[in-house]
């Protein structure tokens, strides 16, 4: 069987491997896989500058599906030919996050997804739900769950919210698309005309163009009429304060991303003055998973796919990611 690689820490050290299929051990399933999503976060641990404990060689990518080939004994949940898909923290099973939840991640300090034949504990698995396609399960670990927890992390969102997405990558665009299914307006900000014009097909209400409109926050303020209800910060520290002037009163901010930067002066003042909440998001739970997975059928929502490669192209797909270039998802088609 054939699979992506990660020698050492180092992008050069990326690369197609073969060997034989692996194994699975006690508790543990082997999933001939389908698909695999790429996410900022597996640029990241490659280059080598993303924390936690690696084993190399390391198979990259949190986020895959694919159908059960075999379980090891103790492992009863699935059957050979059950759909199934990748989860992000393989034991952190619902909220709140509790000491020890968040030490073994898929594709980090656990095998990944980028193979063509997986084995993965039981935890690391959910069933693909009837009526989701292996691609859109393929894509959901991260950035899809991240944007469910980001969005809900003031509370419910509703048709009375207004959300407010960073950029046009994964996260923000499943961010849109479960907002607008639930009924909320968005507000979405890019660095490309072109890239607004895609996230107005898919229902944003306003387009911002950072790159034109520096001071794109209070700009966000006045389109919303007076301020969105939930940012979800992809920017991190580097936008913070612009996310800070778009909130209304009792906003609240999900902070995620590093992409503007890890460190910044934050005006205490306008947090207090708007009664405003900043909740710091990672990933989520298997249950935020499951739930996402129910809501994503029943408004028959597909992953945005910007781009599909092969998995001898897998190394590529992950440098790719960091051109910015893509619009939602990147996804590697293995099967
Ligand atoms: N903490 C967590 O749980 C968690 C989970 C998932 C992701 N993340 C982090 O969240 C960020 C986004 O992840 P992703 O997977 O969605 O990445 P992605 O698909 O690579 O999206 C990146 C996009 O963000 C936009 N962007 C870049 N710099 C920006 C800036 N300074 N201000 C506003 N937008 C900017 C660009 O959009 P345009 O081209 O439209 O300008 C870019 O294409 C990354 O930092 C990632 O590591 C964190």
């Amino acid at each position: 069987m054939q699979c992506v690689q990660l020698a050492a820490s180092g992008l050069e050290h990326l690369a197609l491997a073969s060997g034989d299929a692996p194994e699975p051990g006690p508790g543990e399933v082997r999933v001939r896989m389908h698909s695999a999503a790429v996410n900022y976060r597996d640029y990241m641990i490659c280059a080598g500058f993303y924390g936690g404990e690696k084993q190399y060689p390391l198979i990259p990518l949190s986020d895959g599906a694919g159908v059960v080939e075999s379980a090891g004994s103790n492992a009863g949940q699935y059957r050979a030919g059950d759909r199934v898909m990748t989860v992000f923290w393989q034991d952190w099973e619902s909220q709140p996050v509790r000491p020890g939840a968040r030490t073994r991640s898929t594709g980090s300090e656990a095998p990944g997804a980028l193979t063509e034949m997986g084995v993965f504990p039981e935890s690391a698995l959910l069933p693909v739900p009837d009526g989701m396609s292996m691609e859109t399960a393929a894509s959901l670990a991260c950035a899809g769950v991240t944007a469910w927890t980001a969005l809900h992390c003031g509370g419910p969102v509703g048709p009375d919210s207004t959300v407010l997405l960073l950029g046009t990558g994964g996260v923000s665009i499943f961010a849109l698309q479960i907002a607008k299914s639930l009924g909320a307006a968005a507000v979405i900000t890019s660095s490309s005309d072109e890239k607004l014009e895609r996230a107005r097909e898919l229902g944003a209400d306003e387009t911002i163009n950072y790159r034109k409109t520096p001071e794109w926050g209070p700009e966000a303020f006045k389109r919303s009429g007076g301020g969105v209800d939930v940012v979800v910060e992809t920017g991190g520290m580097g936008t913070l304060g612009q996310s800070l002037q778009a909130l209304g009163l009792n906003g609240s901010i999900g902070v995620l991303g590093a992409l503007g930067g890890i460190s910044a002066e934050m005006n205490a003042m306008a947090l207090i003055g708007k009664c405003a909440s900043i909740h710091g998001i990672t990933v989520g739970a298997r249950e935020d998973h499951a739930a996402l997975s129910k809501h994503l059928v029943r408004h028959g929502i597909a992953a945005a796919i910007d781009r599909k490669f092969t998995l001898d192209q897998g190394p590529e797909a992950i440098r790719s990611i960091a051109r910015g270039e893509h619009f939602g998802k990147l996804l590697v088609r293995i099967a």
